[in-house]
Parts: C-alpha cells; sequence; structure tokens
C-alpha cells in the first residue's frame, strides 16, 4: 500500500465546505492507502492566536474528524510528534531563501493581517510554514498528498526540497511526493456565492457541519439565489451552489428531477432549498449524535490520540535516526 499523508488546521469550526472538499476524502482513502491524517498545531502558530483556545480547538478537530469517520488509528496530532519540528529545521537549511519568497500563501496572509491592522506582527513561523509543512509529508515517506489548488504550491515546495536533499546529499532519501487531485465537490457561500465558502468570512458564510438543525434550515432558506450578475439564459452561481450541495449529499433523484423542472422553467426556488436543507440535516443529524457519543466518554477519545500519535511517533523517530545520519548530526544515545 502507497502512503498517503494530509494535514487540517484545528480552526474554530469545521464547515461542509471542508467536509466535502476534504474529510469526506480522507475517510475514503483509508481502504486503498496506508493514511496519516495529521491535526496541525505547530502550524497554527504561525498566525496570532491563544493558547487556551489552541489547545481546544486541537481537541475538537480530533472529536470532529473521528465523528466524521476518520480512523483514531490513523489520526495524530502533529506537536505529539515533535520530530516534525526537528525535521523543519534540518529541511530549513536545505531549501533557497528566494524559493520561499515567492509562496503566494504567505503573501495573502501577510495583507490578511496587515488589513486589520497596518502595523501588525508578522511571524518568522508564518514565512517558514511551507517548510513545515513539507517535514510534515517527507516524515512518513508519503507518496500522494491530497490537497486543494491553494496547496498546490506548498506541495511542489516539498518536491523540490526532496529532490534537493537527495541530491545534496547523494542518497535517494526521501519519497517525491505526488499531489492527489480527486474530483471533490466546491462549495461556495450561501450568503455571496461569489466566494468559496469559508470561515474568514463570517458566520453566515459558512454552515457548520455539527450545526443545530434550525439553523442549518434557516441559512439555506436565506441561501442567495440571484446575484444579479448572471447573463440571460444561465444559472445563477446561487442556484447552482445549491444544486451542487445536493449532488455533493448524494441526493441525486431529487437533483434530477429539479434540474428538469429548472430547464423546464418551473422551478421553484423554495422546493430547491428545502430539498438541500432535508438532504444536509440528512447528512448532519448522524454525525452529531457520533459527536455527543464521543463526548460521553471524551478520555477515551483523548487516549486514543496520545496512544496513536505515540505509535506514529516510532515511524518519524526512524526517519530522525535515519536524517541524522545523512545530515551529519550525532546518533543520539
Ligand atoms: N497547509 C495546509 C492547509 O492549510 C495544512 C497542512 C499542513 C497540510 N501540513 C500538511 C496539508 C501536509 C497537506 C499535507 O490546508
Amino acid at each position: 500500500m502507497k502512503n498517503v499523508l494530509s494535514g487540517i488546521q484545528p480552526t474554530g469550526d469545521l464547515h461542509i465546505g471542508n467536509y466535502f472538499g476534504a474529510v469526506q476524502n480522507w475517510v475514503r482513502l483509508q481502504s486503498e492507502y496506508n493514511c496519516f491524517f495529521c491535526v496541525v498545531d505547530y502550524h497554527s502558530m504561525t498566525m496570532p492566536y491563544n493558547p487556551e483556545k489552541l489547545r481546544e480547538n486541537t481537541w475538537n478537530m480530533v472529536f470532529w474528524l473521528t465523528a466524521c469517520g476518520v480512523n483514531p488509528e490513523h489520526l495524530f496530532v502533529q506537536s505529539l510528534v515533535p520530530e516534525h519540528a526537528e525535521l523543519a529545521w534540518v529541511l530549513n537549511c536545505m531549501v533557497p531563501y528566494g524559493e520561499v519568497t515567492r509562496m503566494t500563501q504567505f503573501k495573502d496572509k501577510t495583507d490578511q493581517l496587515h488589513e486589520k491592522d497596518k502595523d501588525a506582527f508578522v511571524s518568522l513561523g508564518l514565512f517558514t510554514y511551507p517548510v513545515l509543512q513539507a517535514a510534515d509529508i517527507l516524515m512518513y515517506h508519503a507518496h500522494y498528498v491530497p490537497v486543494g489548488k491553494d496547496q498546490e504550491q506548498h506541495l511542489e515546495l516539498s518536491r523540490n526540497i526532496a529532490q534537493r536533499f537527495n541530491s545534496q546529499f547523494g542518497k535517494e532519501y526521501f519519497q517525491i511526493p505526488e499531489p492527489l487531485f480527486t474530483d471533490t465537490p466546491k462549495i461556495l457561500s450561501p450568503a455571496d456565492p461569489n466566494r468559496k465558502m469559508s470561515k474568514s468570512l463570517g458566520e453566515k458564510h459558512y454552515i457548520n457541519l455539527f450545526g443545530e438543525e434550525d439553523r442549518v434550515r434557516k441559512q439555506i432558506k436565506s441561501a442567495v439565489t440571484d446575484t444579479g450578475d448572471t447573463p440571460a439564459g444561465e444559472m445563477s452561481t446561487g442556484v447552482a451552489n445549491l444544486f451542487e450541495l445536493l449532488r455533493a449529499c448524494n441526493s441525486m433523484e431529487l437533483h434530477d428531477t429539479l434540474m428538469d423542472d429548472y430547464k423546464a422553467g418551473t422551478l421553484k426556488y423554495s422546493a430547491l432549498k428545502e430539498a438541500v436543507a432535508d438532504a444536509l440535516v440528512g447528512l448532519i443529524n448522524p454525525l452529531r449524535e457520533r459527536l455527543a457519543e464521543l463526548n460521553a466518554d471524551k478520555r477515551k477519545v483523548k487516549a486514543q490520540i496520545q496512544e496513536s500519535s505515540a505509535e506514529i511517533r516510532k515511524t518519524a523517530q526512524q526517519t530522525l535516526r535515519e536524517v541524522r545520519e545523512i545530515a551529519g548530526l550525532l546518533p543520539l544515545k
């Protein structure tokens, strides 16, 4: 079996865009690949943050992913495997400074910080973020990395770092990782369907994967259908997004019937919205139940993740033994 690695930052909520775009895919990949799924708390320290909140979000993300069906044996927390930070240091010394200055995510995040406050603190950690990501990937000799388009540049950097390390030390040591692009539904904001669903846009722009039924229904009911900028004869992005949600929820029969209505010019948006709300509630309710079960025995879930992280750490320690030897460091006692 080939190795797959992916990571997700512990943010304050998991929304249906994250679920359809990444998490659902992770769950499917588990049967085909030897998977490593990582909650990347070190990465979350690169932007201004609150320590208590970080710890809380890290645990929450572990619970949410587990409720979604990620096997706890494949799931670990990055900082429970501190070798990630050590490997990142070694790789920092293998990557040309100029190459990292070309990373667009650094520029985007810096702009984001400066929009809020022109004197905002921008950390060196944010700059070297993609090198830590390369460490995550190379640590487990991942063949494939499921990524979205926004992470393509970081993956390319990881490939370059692996190649440079290998050629610098004359040894084919690191696996050169490949992106794994899967056709995942792209979910847009219900409040502004010209933009991707995202937490950073604000609360009305994303639907919480563990949201209360009432709120989910309300959000769909008030979803924007006519954006006013749709050329005649074309489906508006808002309506297309609702159809995409039906497809994502696997409600294909309803999808096709309503699509016929749309083509015939008889579709009522209220009927489409009701169908989408029902489909989403059908997805979300079982996930909420599963989460409640996990929450009933928090200690068990936490112990499981400590255990899986310790187990996965053994692989990381082996990599570091080899890397230290190749890179000219002394062996650990
Ligand atoms: N940078 C990724 C994101 O923001 C998260 C991440 C960290 C990651 N390490 C990774 C993704 C390794 C894939 C592989 O989405």
